[in-house]
């Protein structure tokens, strides 16, 4: 059988660049994919005067080209400032591995998606938000697809974990169809703050387990 993957996508596979948590980062995010459950996180060091990616690393807990693909954004990231960093494409991102089987172009996709949600992430927390809208409920829902339940690797929404959203006066109280008890109930809150948090109206997050 022939190889599906090209060798650069393999070299990127095999010998990731600029892998693991970065000590410095002023930003990150983790991405799942609903096609396939597979996770992607991007850290980021940009510097605040001129908005200049520093440094940037992944971490997947995905397949081949997950690892290749969070490989090749990060070099195509670094030393760019946020605003060129944002119009890194997926289809750049697979070019640059010199394709990918189509079965896999989301698998580029969510690398991408990982380094725009980490770069909104900076953004948010450094006060650089253009557009400030009031949170809605639908605007937690979309976050909190971005939350994956331990248990079977999709989002809490997919997977109707969540049983209640409010917004209240800068406070989101997000309910969870789980046991305090449950092994993954902490994770779960910490992330589901760590993507509620920053939004700019919002100061306090409660996450409540159904007893
Ligand atoms: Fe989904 Fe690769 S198969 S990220």
């Amino acid at each position: 059988m022939s190889q599906p993957y090209t060798e650069k996508v393999m070299d990127h596979f095999k010998n990731p660049r600029n892998v693991g948590k970065l000590e410095n980062a002023n930003a990150k995010a983790t991405e799942g994919s609903p096609a396939c459950g597979d996770m992607v996180s991007v850290y980021l060091k940009i510097n605040d005067q001129t908005k200049r990616i520093d440094d940037v690393t992944f971490e997947s807990y995905g397949c081949a080209s997950n690892i290749a693909t969070g490989s090749i954004i990060t070099e195509l990231a670094k030393g760019k400032t946020i605003e060129e960093a944002k119009n890194i494409t997926w289809k750049q991102a697979a070019d640059e591995l010199g394709g990918l089987p189509p079965l896999k172009a989301h698998c580029s996709v969510l690398a991408v998606e990982g380094l725009r949600a980490a770069i909104e992430n900076y953004e948010e927390t450094h006060g650089l938000v253009k557009e400030r809208k009031a949170t809605t409920v639908e605007e937690v829902r979309r976050r909190l697809k971005k939350v994956m339940n331990p248990l079977v690797g999709l989002d809490l929404v997919k997977t109707e974990l969540i049983t209640g959203i409010m917004v209240e006066k800068g406070k989101v109280t997000v309910s969870v169809d789980l046991p305090e008890t449950n092994q993954f109930a902490n994770t779960i809150r910490q992330e589901v703050i760590e993507k509620i948090e920053p939004l700019w109206d919002v100061n306090e997050v409660e996450v409540r387990f159904a007893g």
